[in-house]
């Protein structure tokens, strides 16, 4: 999705902003583009930009761009393709505006109509060019008046910087949905949309909150609403390193995420869980034992792979709790106008924070008077902001596009969800603590399976080949086949279908043949003899299988036959097994799309947090 950079201060705008750009590639992006404010007194914005990558952009860059107040921007195409004239920076007919901008302006076609009618040239299809040209056309003295004036002609979702000749001391921004953190350095003040994007220069950062603006200067910042009255913003401190931004010794920052989860796994238990009464404690869920008791269904929010791990935690949820529990995807939850009740607890799950159509659906309920807890990775996001309470998950930065160590923790995050729900209603504190163990063991058994990863090579390779495939499973491993068909299809671009396997036959059986592989999740649980009952059906049709199995399971006359591999995890609680299940999937999927020949941490038409609908 769309990224903003932007600094003032002392050192030389424009490497900075080219560095802050790169440091935002992995969110996906078409074009690229800067502007910065020549040193010459009252010297309008100079701007380059390009369709294309970060690096094509530095190429295009004149020799001497000197200038110490920039703002930067990586576009993903929504009004308008990706050509030059689309990119951002986008100016005023006067040239001495420039507004990077992230987000959608819903009621663009109007102002840009109005703008015609005015005479205005318009040079772009974008949303972004009216918002240029309304602060440029704005008679407000101040370029902090502009702003708020253009803004409130303005309908949809904004993160924008903006720059003006007029006033070369200053970089004002606003956020209405889309995010914004300002980081403050020595003698010098940055602005990004992303973390990632400030971390080499500061970890002292503060987080704009919706219908928020601020003015930087080289020496600090201000914030304000948009009817100019001062709020009262104060930066923290990150206890973070660059380093865990960069992809370090691994080739990608997928592989780094995925080893990176057994100790991602330890963090988000640490300290939470309790042996003596076999339950978990998550303070930051602001429940007392009452309001938990209370709780009578539970409702898990996500999108995309976010919404598969929520399937795992509700069926994990009603299996320990004994209460309903359901996950929906966040995107399409509000459009179906949601009965809210008030003894459900509703989870909203997210690794960004950010993603817009999750926090709508937390807007929605608190809206209508529904409880909402948050199992957010990013602190200080708009969905861990926006809901009652929540938990942190821990796992650390994750750079890659596809979502490997968040969704681990995601997981854990539900489970500790599901003991303090459960201790409060009929889990004994035998399986409270049966489960704890098994918690504990999990970083250990996680990296048992990351070590087999060269075994499972040649098996991802023989995937690779294929057009089409079938992931399938049941119940707990159900979810389980989303997850893994959702990676494999968004890094190796094959097509990849998630199946129950009890549907198998109602429909997708016709579509079984030697050149669709089907990859088949089947713990030892309650379940194996059907789910092995139905690998028969699939070998009978000449269907290649990988099966992603335990030790025990006994594959019959399938075993060792050409064309049947399969994979064994460790075993653990039955509840537990999804996430062990998990693991060599991402395995499979990353080798896939490396044997082809793809950029695994940059999916195409992908991007890391969608914060536009
Ligand atoms: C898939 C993936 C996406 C995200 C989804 C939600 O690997 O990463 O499907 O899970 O876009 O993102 P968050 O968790 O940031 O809300």
């Amino acid at each position: 999705m769309c990224g903003i950079v932007g600094c003032i201060g002392t050192q030389q705008a424009a490497p900075l902003l080219l560095e802050g750009l790169s440091r935002l590639e992995h969110r996906g992006y078409d074009s690229a583009g800067i502007a910065v404010l020549p040193p010459a007194a009252g010297s309008a914005p100079r701007i380059v930009k390009r369709a294309g990558r970060v690096r094509d952009l530095a190429d295009a860059l004149p020799k001497r761009f000197a200038g110490r107040v920039g703002v930067g921007h990586t576009r993903w195409a929504t009004h308008g393709p990706a050509t030059d004239a689309n990119a951002h920076p986008h100016t005023d007919a006067s040239g001495r505006v420039a507004v990077v901008h992230n987000g959608i302006i819903d009621n663009a076609a109007a102002l840009r109509a109005r703008l015609t009618d005015a005479g205005v040239e318009l040079t772009s299809d974008t949303d972004t060019e009216a918002l240029a040209h309304l602060i440029g056309r704005s008679g407000a003295e101040t370029l902090e008046a502009k702003v708020a004036d253009a803004l409130s002609l303005v309908e949809g979702t904004w993160g924008i910087a903006v720059l003006h000749a007029d006033f070369p001391d200053r970089i004002v921004i606003a956020r209405n949905g889309s995010p914004l953190i300002i980081g403050v350095g020595e003698r010098e003040m940055h602005v990004a949309s992303d973390l990632a994007a400030l971390v080499r220069y500061t970890t002292t950062v503060a987080h704009l909150a919706d219908g928020e603006m601020a003015t930087l200067t080289a020496g600090g910042f201000t914030t304000y609403r948009q009817d100019l009255s001062a709020t009262a913003t104060t930066p923290t401190h990150l206890d973070i390193e660059a380093a865990a931004f960069d992809a370090g010794e691994y080739d990608s920052y997928m592989l780094k995420e995925m080893f990176e989860q057994p100790a991602a796994a330890e963090r988000v238990l640490s300290g939470r869980l309790d042996d003596r009464f076999g339950t978990a404690h998550l303070g930051g869920l602001g429940m007392d034992a009452r309001e938990t008791r209370a709780v009578r269904r539970v409702k898990i929010l996500g999108c995309g792979s976010a919404y598969y791990v929520g399937q795992m935690g509700a069926t994990l949820i009603e299996e320990l709790v004994r209460i309903p529990a359901d996950a929906e995807a966040a995107s399409e939850f509000r459009y179906r106008d949601p009965v809210i009740e008030p003894d459900t607890l509703y989870v909203a799950i997210s690794q960004s924070g950010e993603t817009v159509d999750t926090l709508l659906a937390v807007q929605e309920i608190r809206r209508k008077g529904g409880r909402v807890v948050g199992l957010v990775n990013v602190v200080g996001s708009a969905i861990a902001r926006e809901c009652d309470g929540g938990i942190y998950l821990h796992a650390g930065p994750e750079v890659a596009v596809a979502s490997t160590k968040a969704l681990t923790t995601m997981f854990l995050g539900c489970a500790l969800l599901a003991l303090q729900l459960g201790r409060v209603r009929d889990l004994s504190v035998a399986d409270g603590r049966r489960l704890i163990a098994g918690l504990q063991a999990l970083p250990g058994q996680i990296q048992e399976v990351l070590d087999s990863e060269q075994e499972l090579v040649p098996l991802a390779k023989r995937l690779a080949e294929a057009e089409s495939l079938f992931f399938i499973g049941r119940v707990r491993g159900y979810p389980v086949a989303r997850e893994g068909a959702q990676k494999f299809k968004e890094i190796s671009y094959r097509h990849a279908e998630a199946y129950q396997t009890s549907e198998l036959k109602h429909g997708p059986l016709a579509l079984i043949s030697p050149a669709v592989p089907t990859v088949a999740i089947v713990p030892a649980d309650e379940l194996v003899d059907r789910n092995v009952g139905a690998l028969h059906e699939i070998a009978a049709r000449g269907g290649p299988l990988v099966v992603v199995t335990h030790r025990e399971v006994d594959l019959g006359d399938l075993e060792g036959r050409e064309g049947v591999a399969r994979i064994d995890v460790p075993r653990t609680e039955r509840e537990l097994d999804p996430i062990l299940l998990t693991i060599p999937l991402q395995l499979l999927a990353y080798h896939a799309a490396s044997h082809l020949g793809l950029d695994v941490d940059k999916p195409r038409n992908l991007a890391k947090s969608v914060t536009v609908e």
